[in-house]
């Protein structure tokens, strides 16, 4: 089989080579014999740096292949049915979320019993019912397999995070969006996160920049209790400080003012953007969460300008992001706004 031979002390560098090329052999495992090494080859090539090409007179020993969610299912689904299970599942801690269409109810514990089997980390396996819901934005959610449990702990960008599937709002896929805020904080900056269900931003914004401290409020008496763990778990107890309540009623409050607003209640936050605009500093940065579709996003850009503006305040959209999906065509878009 075509093989880089290379001796020890080269390996390393060979490695990198072959992989930056994509030249290694996805089905097999490298071979070491005295003071050599052998990587598997993928394709033919005249030369590789540090390395020998030959033909090896032994076979490379096979990777184990994991089976696919398709071949486990394989005779037990027909091939139509198998188009209809989700591309992708949302895993939260070692919870795996299933979305099961309505044909394919009487099937679901089969098909729970081969999710386990595809991902070993995973402990239970749950189907959710409904769509997000209420003003605590939560759902019904099924276990159909594995350990009867319905809180997981999550972890995220460094932070461990316990969730309850059932009493309070989180998304796994929301991860890359909370770093992305969370880098854009700066030491100085009064921070405060609106509607911060079991902690997640708060955390992350502590976790991952050099900020001293962060205000967060949330409505929700189970996820606030899970936030207090929350904090406790990362011992970040110290730069964290949650209040229960509304934030109607909470925020006038606190009678204060902040650099940074974050507002990730997308269905309803547009309703708090005054409240946020009269806590706002000069140059602070309100991000507010809306669901819309691409075509839509222009228009909703032109609208909060002029909806601030006659609130009284000057705004700049610094910039549009889109980060997640909602529904098909529907976009979770954050706009990153400046009150100039
Ligand atoms: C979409 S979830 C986001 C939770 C969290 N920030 C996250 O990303 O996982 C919105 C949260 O806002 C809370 N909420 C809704 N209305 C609220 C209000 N008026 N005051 C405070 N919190 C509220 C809900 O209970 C829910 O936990």
């Amino acid at each position: 089989m075509l093989a880089a031979k290379t001796e020890l002390k080269n390996a390393q560098k060979v490695k990198e080579y072959l992989l930056k090329k994509e030249l290694i052999h996805p089905d097999f495992l490298l071979v070491k014999e005295f003071d050599f090494l052998y990587f598997p080859l993928a394709e033919k090539i005249k030369k590789i740096p540090l390395a020998e090409i030959i033909n090896t007179k032994f076979s490379f020993p096979p990777k184990e292949k994991k089976p696919s969610f398709e071949e486990i299912l394989k005779g037990k689904l027909t091939l139509q049915e198998l188009e209809m299970l989700p591309k992708s599942q949302e895993i939260v801690g070692s919870i795996l979320i299933l979305e099961i269409p309505p044909e394919l109810r009487k099937k679901e514990k089969m098909i729970a019993d081969a999710c386990l089997k595809l991902h070993p980390q995973i402990k239970t396996i749950v189907r959710k019912d409904h769509k997000h819901e209420g003003t605590y934005r939560t759902r019904k959610v099924v276990v159909l397999a594995g350990e009867n449990t319905k809180e997981t702990i999550h972890h995220e960008s460094g932070v461990d995070i316990k969730v309850h599937l059932e009493k309070t709002y989180f998304s796994a896929r929301s991860g890359n969006e909370r770093l992305r805020i969370a880098k854009q904080v700066k030491k100085w900056e009064e921070v405060l996160v609106m509607f911060s269900g079991v902690g997640i931003y708060p955390l992350v914004i502590a976790k991952h920049s050099p900020v001293k401290h962060v205000n967060a409020i949330e409505i929700n008496p189970f996820a606030h209790q899970y936030a207090r763990e929350n904090i406790e778990l990362n011992h970040l107890a110290d730069r964290i400080t949650l209040y229960l309540g509304d934030v109607w009623k909470i925020l006038p409050r606190l009678n204060q003012s902040f650099d940074r607003i974050v507002m990730p209640l997308p269905m309803t936050g547009e309703d708090f953007l005054h409240l946020a605009l009269g806590a706002s500093k000069k140059n602070a940065v309100i991000h507010l969460y809306q669901f819309l579709k691409e075509k839509e996003i222009p228009e909703k850009k032109k609208h909060l300008v002029e909806r601030c503006k006659k609130l009284g305040f000057a705004v700049k959209i610094l910039r549009v992001v889109k980060c997640g999906q909602f529904s098909p065509g529907v976009f979770r878009v954050c706009f990153d706004i400046k009150v100039t």
